[in-house]
């Protein structure tokens, strides 16, 4: 037996206003039919203007902590990994503020950039500090609030990207345990950053360009050559953290991937010889909410009752760096709030 993280509690939360493929159609040359054909996404949450990462990132650490039975109070957790690509400023962190308002007590709080895998890339973080004896109990968060990066002049991500956030508590506990975090790969190919970027609003502009261009401050992506890496690189990184626990293909209960696009995760199940359904898929409900795009896919895959205590779950995830990673994990059974 070892030390290991595991799962005790997880909570998703989502902005009330629904936005649906035909609000969208009224307001870009888009219709239903290519948005549910290419993505699969049929309405996803878009926050109220005033709403920010941090809160939507409030709402589902304060589900995550009650589903693990704790109260929001000092000394529940010893740290805060909130993942986000769109924290409330840049500077400072949104985590510290994150564990401010949930009553958490001088925790160590920090964000983690990683675009959309930013949730196993928190999750590996947290559970190494876990594993290593730095941390007993780590608060792990995943928000976004895409609907403020959008570019209102292009209709391919504006009708992609929603916002979100999800959370999960990890606690100390032993590997054979059912919750335990077995396994997990992470990766990076930073030599194709540009196909998933804002190009403006960082050092390197201000640096070469003097006065930022507002035109640079949305959020971009080349859709087509992002497809076929983001399968290629989520099965390999898959196969790696199945080599890594010493699980098959066919051993896994169920794969809950990013969810980025409908036809991604069904060509991975394909090219993973595993049956389509055991793919979890809420992307039509949500659409792509980046790095709450796991812990909200747990949190409902987890109502709708596909999750027993026991159950081999495979999280993988790819995103804008490039980045990519995967992790391995027994489920524990918590309700979320
Ligand atoms: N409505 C109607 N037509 C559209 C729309 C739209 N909303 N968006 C694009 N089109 C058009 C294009 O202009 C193009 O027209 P053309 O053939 O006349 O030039 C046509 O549809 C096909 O466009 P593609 O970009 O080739 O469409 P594709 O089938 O590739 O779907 C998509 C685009 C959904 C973005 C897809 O490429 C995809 O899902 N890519 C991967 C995304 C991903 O995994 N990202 C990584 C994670 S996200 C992150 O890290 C933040």
């Amino acid at each position: 037996m070892a030390r290991t993280a595991v799962l005790a509690g997880l909570g998703g939360y989502l902005p009330p206003r629904r936005v649906t493929n035909e609000e969208l159609s009224e307001r870009f040359d888009t219709s239903d039919e290519w948005i549910t054909t290419r993505t699969g996404i049929r309405s996803r949450r878009w926050a109220d203007t005033g709403i920010s990462t941090g809160d939507l990132a409030v709402e589902a650490g304060h589900r995550a902590l009650k589903s693990a039975g704790l109260a929001p109070e000092p000394g529940v957790v010893d740290m805060v990994v909130l993942a986000t690509t769109t924290p409330d400023q840049p500077c400072p962190a949104t985590a510290p503020d994150v564990a401010a308002r949930l009553h958490l007590g001088p925790v160590a709080a920090f964000d983690i950039s990683a675009v959309c895998t930013g949730f196993v890339y928190a999750l590996a973080v947290a559970s190494a500090q876990i594993s290593a004896g730095h941390a007993d109990r780590v608060l792990v968060i995943g928000a976004e609030t895409y609907s403020t990066i959008l570019n209102p002049a292009d209709r391919t991500t504006s009708v992609i990207f929603g916002d979100g956030a999800g959370a999960v508590v990890l606690t100390a506990g032993e590997d054979d345990q059912p919750g335990a975090l077995l396994g997990v790969h992470l990766g990076s190919d930073g030599a194709h950053k540009d196909l998933i970027c804002i190009p403006g609003g960082g050092s390197r502009q201000r640096a070469t360009h003097g006065e930022p261009d507002p035109a640079e401050q949305y959020f971009t992506m080349q859709g087509k050559k992002v497809f076929a890496a983001a399968v290629n690189h989520m099965r390999q990184s898959t196969v790696s953290v199945l080599d890594a626990v010493g699980w098959t293909t066919d051993q896994i209960d169920l794969l809950v991937g990013h969810q980025a696009n409908a036809r991604i995760l069904k060509s991975l199940a394909r090219q993973l010889d595993l049956p389509e359904d055991r793919a979890f898929i809420n992307i039509d409900q949500v659409g792509n909410t980046s790095a709450a795009s796991i812990p909200l896919a747990l949190a409902d895959a987890c109502a709708a009752g596909l999750l027993a205590p026991g159950d081999r779950v495979l999280l993988t995830a790819f995103g804008g760096g490039l980045t990519w990673g995967s992790a391995a994990l027994t489920w524990p059974g918590p309700t979320p709030a």
